[in-house]
């Protein structure tokens, strides 16, 4: 039987045009942004896929809470709400809002780190590094070989390697180990989902060592979607019983909520621990707000709640899926290196094989990029040396492991027909892939540098 198209679950409420451009108006754009998407206006790109983050459309229900959302300084019904919604997830007794997901990691890394500590994660996202590293600590990625082979089909690449866990544990002393951090789905590592059972056998080694074990849990219903289909035994669990089961064998959790909490902002921290819940909650007040909003609105606070349980409806989340593999499975059919197997909230392509003639200190991905915006209008980000490359002491390149390209799909924004266009913009990117050359840095900040670095064709 032919299965039917998987629509997309919903319908157009409100509508926000697209400006359109030329290829010649998009390259005096892009050397105006010194050839880093970042520094383009949003009004110059056509198809926006830089992130998943906080680019959701809400659903009218949201915009209904909006409405309801309560300004009270303290104790507003909207942060009840929200800290309703989030224990009933996580299961946790403290929960901290935040504005974001890097307000909840600066204070919990804040306090769990400084100097002479060690961080130890299936992948850190580049905040999360940014944060542990700018405490003072140390943060070392070690997911699982598989992860490296961009085109080995693996069910869940997102996985811990628990052998090395348990070395590093005897090598720098559980006392000097701050937490270990399972990031669900692995974003850096390209969308990968973490089992349960690894998750199990994470929490086991950690306990038996007496060491905190944290979830960054922004893509948690996109990770329990994998699990149900891939792992056995979960076929008769709901997404949502999934999740919860994922945070029983956690100790606390971050969750940027711009993601799987279909919200354009808002975050939170979510703990099991007293003390720890009672010194995050100072460092809360002092920099974010008060215990009951965090950074937030009060209508901001209430369509989390809400985001938070449409989010795991089975056919949003199928939709969600299906659409970002249709991308990843065309453009793999067309022969372009896409990471396999097709993550949850995004398609990583390999730059490196695209344009194996492009070294990596002068960034592949950082040329595609630039050609998807010129040929198409995509705007998609560098995920390699650009934003993960450090430099030795003798001022050489040190290589990320990969030089990926992402196309992040916001949730519920673009439809079919857009994602039609940026399989066709490919062809192009294709056929002219021998003759594109690489680019040099010409400034850049040192944390977080692919944000605001400028560069030069070369
Ligand atoms: N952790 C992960 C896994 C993330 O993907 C992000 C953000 C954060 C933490 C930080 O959250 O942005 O709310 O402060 N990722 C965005 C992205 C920026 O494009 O992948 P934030």
């Amino acid at each position: 039987m032919k299965h039917k198209t998987i629509i997309e679950p919903f319908k157009i409420k409100s509508v926000e045009p697209i400006s359109l451009s030329t290829e010649e108006e998009r390259n005096a754009y892009l050397k105006k942004a010194f050839y880093n998407p970042f520094l383009l206006t949003s009004d110059q790109v056509i198809i926006d896929l830089l992130t998943d983050s906080g680019t959701s459309a809400m659903s009218a229900d949201q915009w209904a809470g909006i409405m309801k959302g309560d300004e009270s300084y303290a104790g507003s019904s909207s942060w009840k709400s929200m800290e309703a919604a989030v224990k009933h997830l996580t299961g946790m007794e403290f929960v901290l809002p935040t504005h974001q997901g890097r307000a909840a990691e600066r204070i919990i890394y804040g306090y769990l780190g400084g100097e002479g500590k060690v961080f130890i994660s299936n992948t850190h996202f580049d905040t999360t590094r940014a944060n542990i590293e700018y405490s003072g600590a140390e943060a070392i990625d070690i997911p699982i070989q598989e992860s490296y082979d961009t085109t080995l089909i693996h069910p869940f690449k997102g996985n811990m390697d628990t052998e090395r866990l348990k070395e590093i544990i005897t090598d720098r002393g559980a006392e000097n180990i701050g937490a270990v951090i399972l990031t669900v789905t692995n974003n850096s590592g390209g969308g990968q989902p973490v089992s349960m059972q690894n998750t199990k056998e994470v929490s086991k080694i950690c306990k038996e060592h007496g060491i905190i074990l944290l979830l960054d849990c922004c893509r948690v219903a996109e990770n329990a979607y994998f699990i149900k289909h891939r792992e056995g035994g979960f076929e008769n669990k709901s997404y949502e019983e999934i999740a919860q089961q994922m945070f029983q064998l956690v100790d606390g959790a971050a969750m940027s909520s711009k993601k799987d909490a279909l919200v354009n902002m808002g975050g939170f921290l979510t703990l099991r621990d007293k003390e720890i819940a009672k010194a995050c909650t100072n460092m809360l007040i002092i920099t974010e707000g008060f215990s009951t909003y965090g950074g937030l609105s009060g209508r901001d606070m209430e369509a989390l709640a809400i985001g938070l349980k449409e989010v795991f409806d089975p056919h949003y989340l199928q939709y969600r899926i299906r659409s970002t593999t249709y991308l990843g499975e065309k453009l793999d059919e067309m022969g372009v290196p896409v990471m396999l197997p097709i993550g949850g909230h995004a398609v990583y392509i390999d730059a490196q094989k695209l344009y194996p003639h492009i070294p990596a200190n002068e960034y592949p991905g950082q040329a595609l990029v630039c050609q998807l915006y010129l040929k198409g209008g995509i705007r998609s980000v560098e995920i390699g040396s650009v934003m993960f490359g450090k430099y030795a002491e003798d001022g050489n390149l040190i290589a990320a492991p990969m030089e990926l390209v992402r196309l992040a799909i916001p949730r519920r924004v673009y439809t079919q027909s857009h994602i039609e266009y940026v399989i066709e913009t490919f062809d192009e990117i294709l056929k002219e892939a021998p003759e594109i050359r690489g680019y040099k840095i010409v400034e850049e900040p040192k944390f977080l540098r692919h944000f605001t670095a400028k560069f030069e064709k070369l």
